[in-house]
């Protein structure tokens, strides 16, 4: 592995499926981390039924098929755990403390080690919900994420897999803060990241208003709960997204759309800076602001409230990313090739770290292609390898 990025030197195991957990993963592997990927030996990590996005989730990682439930296994995973600085697992609730991996025992044997659980629902707490099975969008639905996204008559999930990637966000940093505080004090630590705890912090905008006031929003559908101006519009020749702020912004808002006589009143005076959608003449600057944009081409709008500080935009389609002059000059789709020597397109790594850039140095592994590797390498010998494969506990590449 070459030495790149701002974790060059940081190893990472993780043992987990999809995204939620890995991404965490594959974030640090593209910041230069040493980063194992411990697949189910029975039947791998089920992301590798994915067309595309396994390549870019599981690239710059080495691939190791090992059951660290089974006697042998066990020992060959702590193994792996003494050279590690970072363990990130994600299960249905406490199985690694079940079955006897607890965090006493991986200290034991690695004092500085971060552990990092993830789960649906945390590691303690009721038990029927601890121990259920949790997905992206049944998460959404528990903490009253989903029920924000939608129209009033029907709720929808925001996508794609917002809670799998905030949780992978909040994994990467938790884990991170977590070593660096390892690495002065000579301590490790264990972290409870519950994915439904991670859609409470990143969902609380609203919330909040609840809890001290009682205010409960009616699902907005494409506009924004309680501000005017804010959403996506139809024009004459398609979407534009706007979110209009400020008073100079809201006097020039009025102003176009026919309505600056209520500018300076009492309703509105000098210095408004938000258009409350309770306000007193929301629902005519909403209708006001529909017609004026349904006679109007996107790109004149987007020209001329930029002009004013108005943050809008076209709403593009994934196809129309590609010949966007401004990705292209940033590069941020790339392409590589794969351990079949395919050529495959995804995104480029972010963010872009100015003197430690991250690479791409290998793409996604086979299944098992560095068990023996890694394993070797940490300390298991060529007959114990040997024996743990006759026995299933570990899988070898092809
Ligand atoms: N080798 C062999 N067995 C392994 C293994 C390995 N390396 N790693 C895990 N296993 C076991 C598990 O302990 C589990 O055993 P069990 O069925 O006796 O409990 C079994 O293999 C399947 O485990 P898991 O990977 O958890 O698959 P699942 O289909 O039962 O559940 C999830 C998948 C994602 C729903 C579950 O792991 C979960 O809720 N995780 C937390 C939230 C999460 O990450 N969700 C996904 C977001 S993208």
């Amino acid at each position: 592995m070459p030495g790149f990025g701002s974790l060059e030197g940081v190893t990472v195991v993780y043992s987990a499926i999809e995204i939620a957990a890995p991404t965490a993963a594959a974030l640090m592997a593209e910041w230069g981390a040493n980063v194992i990927w411990i697949e189910n030996t029975r039947v791998g990590d089920s992301m590798r039924d994915t067309a595309f996005i396994k390549e870019v989730e599981r690239r710059n990682q080495r691939s190791v098929c090992l059951n660290p439930f089974k006697p042998g296994g066990r020992e060959a995973f702590l193994k792996l755990i003494e050279k590690a600085d970072i363990f990130i697992e994600s299960s249905k609730g406490p199985v690694y403390k079940n079955r006897g991996l607890t965090d006493e025992l991986l200290w034991e044997h690695n004092p500085e080690l971060v552990i990092t659980h993830v789960s649906g629902y945390g590691q303690y707490g009721e038990d029927v919900r601890v121990n259920r099975a949790a997905y992206d969008r049944t998460v959404q639905a528990y903490m009253g994420y989903l029920s924000q996204n939608g129209t009033p008559e029907q709720p929808m999930a925001p996508g794609p897999y917002v809670a799998d990637y905030f949780t992978a966000l909040m994994v990467t940093s938790s884990s991170l803060a977590a070593l660096y505080r390892a690495k002065r004090t000579g301590t490790g630590e264990s972290i409870d990241c519950a994915m439904h705890e991670t859609l409470l912090r990143v969902g609380a905008y609203y919330m909040v208003d609840y809890l001290n006031a009682g205010v409960e929003y009616p699902r907005p559908g494409p506009r924004n709960q309680n501000l005017c101006a804010i959403g996506e519009y139809e024009c004459a020749d398609g979407w534009v997204s706007i979110i209009c702020y400020g008073a100079p912004q809201n006097k020039y808002l009025l102003e176009t759309i026919g309505l600056g006589h209520l500018w300076g009143t009492e309703e509105y005076p000098d210095g408004t800076t938000a258009l409350w959608r309770d306000g007193p003449q929301a629902e005519a600057i909403e209708k006001a602001l529909g017609d004026y944009l349904r006679t109007q081409k996107v790109a004149d709008v987007e020209r001329d409230f930029t002009a004013q500080a108005i943050a809008a935009g076209e709403m593009l389609e994934i196809r129309d990313l590609e010949a966007q002059e401004h990705f292209q000059l940033r590069e941020d789709f790339i392409e590589w090739e794969t351990h079949e020597g395919k050529t495959v397109k995804g995104v480029n790594i972010f963010p872009k770290f100015a003197r430690r850039p991250g690479t791409i140095w290998r793409p996604m592994p086979a299944l098992g292609q560095d068990t023996a590797d890694v394993l070797t390498a940490a300390g298991v010998s060529p007959e114990e390898l040997e024996a743990l494969q006759e026995q299933g506990i570990v899988r070898l590449g092809d």
